[in-house]
This record gives structure tokens, sequence and C-alpha cells, in this order.
């Protein structure tokens, strides 16, 4: 977030349709297409209607980041990615187009989301995670409860540091993924994933350990071996 400085020159010469410019701070060398948003207005009533964004933006055609949001440096949104309000994003951020974070999160550095992912309220994203294409993360137990605006504060996803999350999974609200586990392909992760483990299928159980994984294209022996224990 250093070297960040209010610019409206930039991104008007951009041509990005870029709102409210009182209350925008945004880094060096901003690449937003005109037909991206940077401060779209909430629905709901947000405290605080800043945004702050590192340098090097780069915002294609259609992605959205809406008010009360903070992204650090060099942050990349694909077509029709959005931003909702209320999200304190870290360096590196990386999302694909159709993805869409919800609003009260937080996320680290070089988080990687691809595409078509749903990312629920109050989720938590520590460093160095991906998610592949599709994945879906929730964030209420009972849909529908008359208690649901309040539940899904105490039923937030957490992903800790590096952890790698298959393409077409959905993780139940709640969850804490371990630091560095892998889920495979496809997974419903139903309960908390211990460290380091690979889980699969629906419900998501064990399998192995992800230093046990044996690389299927011959380019090393096992593909987690330099992983930092
Ligand atoms: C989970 C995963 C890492 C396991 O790979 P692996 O260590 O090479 O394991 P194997 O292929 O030897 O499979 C071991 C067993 O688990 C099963 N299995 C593997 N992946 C599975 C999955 N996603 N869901 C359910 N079962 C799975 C296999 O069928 C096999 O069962 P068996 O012993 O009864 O025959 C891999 O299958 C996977 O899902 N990778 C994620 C791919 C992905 O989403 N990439 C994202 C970017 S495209």
């Amino acid at each position: 977030m250093t070297g960040s400085r209010t610019s409206s020159y930039k991104l008007s010469k951009a041509g990005t349709a870029v709102q409210n410019l009182n209350r925008l701070t945004i880094g060096e060398n901003p690449r937003i297409n005109e037909k991206a948003i940077v401060g779209s207005e909430p629905l709901r009533s947000v405290s605080d209607l800043s945004v702050t964004i590192g340098n090097n933006l780069i915002a294609l055609a259609g992605a959205i980041i809406y008010r009360g949001v903070k992204i650090g440096n060099d942050a990349a949104l694909g077509h029709y990615a959005i931003v909702r309000e209320e999200n304190i994003i870290g360096d590196s951020f990386r999302l694909w187009s159709n993805s869409i974070v919800d609003y009260g999160c937080v996320i680290g550095n070089r988080v990687k989301i691809h595409s078509g992912c749903y990312v629920a309220q109050y989720t938590v994203i520590e460093d160095d995670v991906f998610l592949a294409p599709g994945v879906i993360i929730g964030n209420d137990p009972h849909p529908g409860c008359e208690f649901s605006t309040e539940c899904i504060k105490k039923s937030g996803v957490t992903i800790r540091q590096g952890a790698q999350i298959g393409i077409n999974c959905t993780i139940l609200p709640g969850v804490t993924i371990g630091k560095k586990a892998l889920i495979g392909a496809g997974s419903v992760v139903t309960e908390d994933v211990p460290a380091e483990k690979i889980v699969v299928g629906n419900p998501a159980k064990i399998l192995k350990s992800i230093y046990e994984a044996k690389c299927t294209n011959g380019l090393t022996e096992k593909p987690y071996l330099r992983v930092k224990r």
C-alpha cells in the first residue's frame, strides 16, 4: 500500500467509470478498462466509504470494486470480477472472470481466485491461497432462518496460509481449512481440514498427506516435497 496517492487524473485519462472521486486513493500506474467501475455505491449502509488501492491495479472490462474497500499493490481483476464493500485485501491479489468476493472478507497477500468462484461474506483467506475455478464458499448454515443475518457473522470460512482448493469444490459454513491443505476436485468440505492433508469426496475425508502425493507427469518425484514445513 506504500506510495499511494489520491489521483483523478490518471483514472479519468484511462476513461474509467470511477465514481465519487473524493475518498478514493489509488497508487501509481492503474490500468482500468473504460467498462470497469471503481467505487460503486453499496446498497448496504457502510460506515467507511473510502477506497484505498495500491500501485499497478489492473481492472478488465466489467470488473467492479465497491466503496469501502482496501486493496494492496499489484491487484488484477478479470472480466466481471466483483469485490463488494468492506473488504480488506493484501498485495498481488488475483480475481479472475466472473468471480465475486462478497462483503466483509479479509484476504492476505498473493491470493489467487480463479474464474467462476464465490467467496461468501466474512470469509478469511490467508496468504498464498489458491482457489481453482468454480470454488463456492458458504457462510449460512441454515439459509432462511430468521437469525441468518447475525449467524453468518459467526460462520465465515477460514482458509489458512498456502491451502489449495481444487476445481468445483464447495466449502460449507464455519469450516477452517488448515495450512497448505489440498482439497481434491469436486469435494464438499463439511468439517475442518487439518494442515498439510489432502482431502477428497463428499463429504471430504482425508486421503493422505500432501507429502505423499506423487507427480503424475514425471516432472518431479513428489510435488510438495519442497513446500516449507
Ligand atoms: C486429490 C488429488 C490431489 C489426488 O491426486 P493423487 O495424489 O495423484 O491421488 P490418486 O490419483 O492416486 O488417487 C487416489 C485415490 O483417490 C481418489 N481420488 C482422487 N482425486 C479424487 C477426488 N477429487 N475426489 C474423489 N476421489 C478422488 C482416486 O480415485 C483414488 O481412489 P482409489 O485408490 O480408490 O483408486 C487429485 O485427484 C485432485 O483432485 N487434484 C486437484 C486438481 C485440481 O482441482 N486442480 C486445480 C487447477 S485445474
